[in-house]
C-alpha cells in the first residue's frame, strides 16, 4: 500500500484490534454464516423511549443549529447536579460537553500535554489513550497491572521520572471489569499531589457496578479536583452509543482550553442530542437498575461456563460489561482469537489489543443464548486444541 500522502505520525496510531475483528466476522456474515458478536463494547439495549421522544419533540421544535461551544448551558447545570451526587462539585463553566467521551479525551489531552511528556497508563487499558496520547507527541508509560487492574503502588511511583506530567486510570476499567476502592485511590492520589501530577479519571463505567459496590469519582478526593480531569459519557449508562455524546470535568482554566480544541474541531456537540442527554438526566427511572440486573446474571453466567473451558481461567469482575479471562496456552492472543473466530465464528478481542497478553476480552452485554451458544463453541474449541 502506498504511503506517498501520509504524515509520519500515522506510524504511532495502528488501526483499532477491535475493529479488525468486527470486520473479519463481516466477511464470514457475507458468507451467509452466523457470527456471535462478543467482542462489541456496548450495551444490546435499547436507548429509552422517553430519551429518543426528547430529541425527536427537539427536533420538531426547530432545535437545529449550532448551540454554544461548551454545551448548553442546563445541560451543563444538569451534569452538575448529578456529580454533586457523587460528591463532585463543579459548576457549569467547568463542564466541556463534547460528542461523545472520546473527544473529551482527545480535547483533554491535546490541551495539557506536551511532545515528550510521559504518561503513566496502568494497563490493561482501552487503547485510545495509548493513540491520543501519541497524537500529542508524548509517550505512554505502561504500568502492568495484576488481574483485575490491581495498581502495584511501587511499580506506579518508580516509573515516575521529571517528564512525568499525567496518570490516566479508567474505574470501572475496560477491560478488565476491575475496579478501583477509594483507599488506592487515595494512595494515586498522595503519588499525584507529591509529583505535581495531573489524573485523567475516565468514569464512563460509574454506574455499571455490582455487588452494592459504589465507584467513588477521583475528583471528588480531598484537595483532587485542581488536577482532575474526570470524563464521563452517556453511551453506556443510557445506552447511547450512536448519539455520540460525553463530558470533560475540570478546573475553568483547564475546560478554556479543552473548549478551543471543540470550538476548532467540532464547533459543538449536536443540539438536539444535548436535549435529549438533558432529559436522561432529569428523569429518574428504573431503567439503570434494572440493566445492572441483567448484566449482573449475565456476569456470572459467562464467568462460570468460561471456568469450565480448559485451560481458561476467569475472575468474577466488580464493574463494567466486559470479563478478560487468561489462558494457558504458548499461543499469542491475536492468533488465538482470529483461530476461534474462523473454526467457531464466535468473535471476541485478543488481550494484546490492550496490552493484556494471554488474555481474551469478551463482553457480556450481549442475550443469555449468545453467552450460552458461544461458550459451548469455546468449550469444543479448547478442548480440541
Ligand atoms: C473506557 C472507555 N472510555 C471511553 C469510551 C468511549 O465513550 P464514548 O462512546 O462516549 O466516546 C469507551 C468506549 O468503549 C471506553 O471503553
Amino acid at each position: 500500500m502506498t504511503k506517498k500522502f501520509i504524515a509520519d505520525r500515522m506510524n504511532s496510531i495502528p488501526p483499532s484490534g477491535t475493529i479488525n475483528m468486527f470486520e473479519l466476522a463481516l466477511m464470514f456474515e457475507k458468507k451467509g454464516e452466523k457470527v456471535i458478536h462478543l467482542e462489541v463494547g456496548e450495551p444490546e439495549f435499547d436507548t429509552p423511549s422517553y430519551i429518543k421522544k426528547a430529541a425527536l419533540e427537539s427536533l420538531e421544535k426547530g432545535f437545529t443549529h449550532y448551540t454554544s461551544s461548551r454545551g448548553i448551558y442546563e445541560l451543563r447545570a444538569a451534569i452538575c447536579e448529578d456529580l454533586s451526587e457523587r460528591g463532585c462539585k463543579y459548576t457549569p463553566d467547568e463542564i466541556l460537553v463534547t460528542p461523545g467521551a472520546k473527544h473529551a479525551i482527545l480535547c483533554a489531552i491535546l490541551a495539557t500535554l506536551n511532545p515528550g511528556d510521559e504518561v503513566l497508563i496502568p494497563t490493561p487499558a482501552w487503547p485510545t489513550y495509548h493513540v491520543i496520547v501519541k497524537m500529542a507527541e508524548a509517550k505512554p508509560v505502561n504500568i502492568p497491572t495484576q488481574q483485575l487492574y490491581e495498581i502495584n503502588f511501587d511499580i506506579l511511583e518508580k516509573s515516575v521520572t521529571d517528564k512525568t506530567r499525567m496518570i490516566i486510570i479508567n474505574s470501572p476499567n475496560n477491560p478488565t471489569g476491575g475496579v478501583i476502592d477509594k483507599n488506592v485511590l487515595e494512595r494515586i492520589a498522595e503519588i499525584a499531589s507529591k509529583h505535581d501530577l495531573l489524573i485523567l479519571s475516565d468514569e464512563i463505567y460509574d454506574r455499571i457496578v455490582y455487588d452494592g459496590f459504589k465507584q467513588v469519582s477521583f475528583a471528588s478526593l480531598k484537595d483532587m479536583k485542581e488536577r482532575t480531569i474526570l470524563i464521563n459519557g452517556f453511551s453506556k449508562t443510557y445506552a447511547m452509543t450512536g448519539w455520540r455524546l460525553g463530558y470533560a470535568a475540570a478546573e475553568k482554566y483547564l475546560i478554556d482550553n479543552f473548549l478551543r480544541i471543540q470550538q476548532n474541531s467540532t464547533t459543538c456537540p449536536t443540539s438536539f442530542v444535548q436535549t435529549a442527554a438533558l432529559k436522561a438526566l432529569k428523569t429518574k427511572t428504573d431503567d439503570l437498575n434494572k440493566m445492572i440486573r441483567i448484566y449482573e446474571q449475565r456476569r456470572k453466567l459467562i464467568v462460570d461456563l468460561l471456568n469450565e473451558v480448559k485451560n481458561v481461567s476467569c475472575e468474577l469482575p466488580k464493574g463494567a460489561f466486559y470479563v478478560f479471562p487468561s489462558y494457558n496456552l504458548p499461543i499469542k492472543s491475536m492468533v488465538l482469537a482470529e483461530k476461534i473466530l474462523k473454526e467457531t465464528k464466535v468473535c471476541i478481542t485478543p488481550g494484546s489489543v490492550f496490552y493484556g497478553e494471554n488474555h481474551l476480552r469478551l463482553s457480556y452485554a450481549v442475550a443469555d443464548e449468545d453467552i450460552i451458544e458461544a461458550l459451548n463453541r469455546l468449550k469444543n474449541f479448547f478442548n480440541s486444541l
